[in-house]
């Protein structure tokens, strides 16, 4: 197993909701985190919003206001990728599109040093995919954290077609150096995590289309009797439902069957712009 080294820095591009997760769980184990986002508010907001989440761990008295402090100096934003040459490991948590990733990686591809790991956090796009955009395959992973970041214990670790061992070791022991548990699957549609995931919040879907029963009762028969911690339809909301769609549409092509074809009515809540949490409005409504 590989040893850490806390003197390099970890490098994120992107600070929407996953991306934030990550940053914070970084810094808060230790690591200087360099963060860039095409869209400079997106910085902003994650920084007051991982700073109102240590102040709540700081009331709670799991942090002390000097753990605080230090957590929030170690994250730098930057204003162009070009900072990062000095990372160990380098997280792109940017919008799940192919190109805008594929963009991403060979910007970045350019400036990292020879052996830093590249990983993406992307829960459908090939790994093998963005992996051949990059001058060394082996050294491209996939870390795919889960919402909400700091909460969730799992990271799936993908492996490329060309990934090697020593990458995958190397951010095993990184995830665990962050305190989550990592679990590796190879790179196929959906990894393990969305293509199980994925057709029962479609299942969900159907069934509030069909009639079958109301949101809250189909929610409610899943968390009362599955003993899930939240219902299919508001875990839907909490991901996203442009995400939802997206990640059904790839099984969908990928795997060529039926079964993945996304729900209309999840299609139509889409197209009308409600996607959950996000937009405070989805299955559900948000304050
Ligand atoms: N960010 C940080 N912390 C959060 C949070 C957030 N967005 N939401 C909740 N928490 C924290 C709360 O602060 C609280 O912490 P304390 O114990 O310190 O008070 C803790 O989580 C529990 O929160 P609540 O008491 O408010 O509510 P809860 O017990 O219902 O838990 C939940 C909320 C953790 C979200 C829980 O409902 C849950 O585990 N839901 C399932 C989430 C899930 O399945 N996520 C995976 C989605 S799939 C994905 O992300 C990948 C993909 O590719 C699509």
């Amino acid at each position: 197993m590989s040893s850490i080294d806390k003197s390099k820095p970890i490098g994120v591009v992107g600070a929407g909701a996953m991306g934030r997760g990550i940053i914070q769980v970084f810094a808060q184990s230790g690591f200087d985190v360099l963060v860039h986002d095409a869209n400079s508010s997106a910085i902003e907001s994650a920084l007051a919003t991982i700073e109102k989440l240590l102040n709540r761990s700081v009331s709670k008295e799991r942090i002390t206001d000097d753990e605080r402090d230090a957590t929030l100096k170690r994250i730098t934003p930057v204003g162009n990728v070009s900072e990062f040459k000095s990372v160990q490991l380098f997280v792109e948590a940017a919008s799940e599109k192919p190109e805008i990733k594929k963009t991403i990686f060979k910007a970045v591809d350019k400036v990292l040093a020879g052996d830093a790991i590249r990983a993406t956090n992307t829960s459908s796009i090939s790994i093998t995919e963005l992996a051949a955009v990059t001058g060394n395959p082996s050294l491209f992973i996939g870390m795919h954290f889960f919402n909400p970041v700091p909460v969730m214990k799992l990271v799936e670790i993908v492996m490329g077609l060309e990934t090697s061992d020593a990458t995958y070791d190397k951010v095993h022991a990184l995830a665990e150096a962050v305190g989550k548990t990592p679990l590796r699957a190879n790179d196929h549609p959906g990894f393990v995590s969305n293509r199980i995931l994925m057709p029962m919040i479609n299942e969900a879907i159907l069934c509030m289309q069909d009639g079958v029963a109301r949101p809250e009762a189909i929610d409610g028969i899943m968390q009362l009797g599955m003993a899930h911690p939240m219902g299919p339809l508001r875990l839907a909301d909490l991901i996203g439902l442009d995400v939802c769609y997206d990640i059904l549409n790839v099984l969908h092509r990928d795997l060529g069957e039926d079964k993945y074809r996304p729900a209309p009515l999840l299609r139509k809540m889409v197209l009308a712009g409600r996607l959950g949490n996000k937009t405070k409005q989805g299955f559900y409504t948000y304050e």
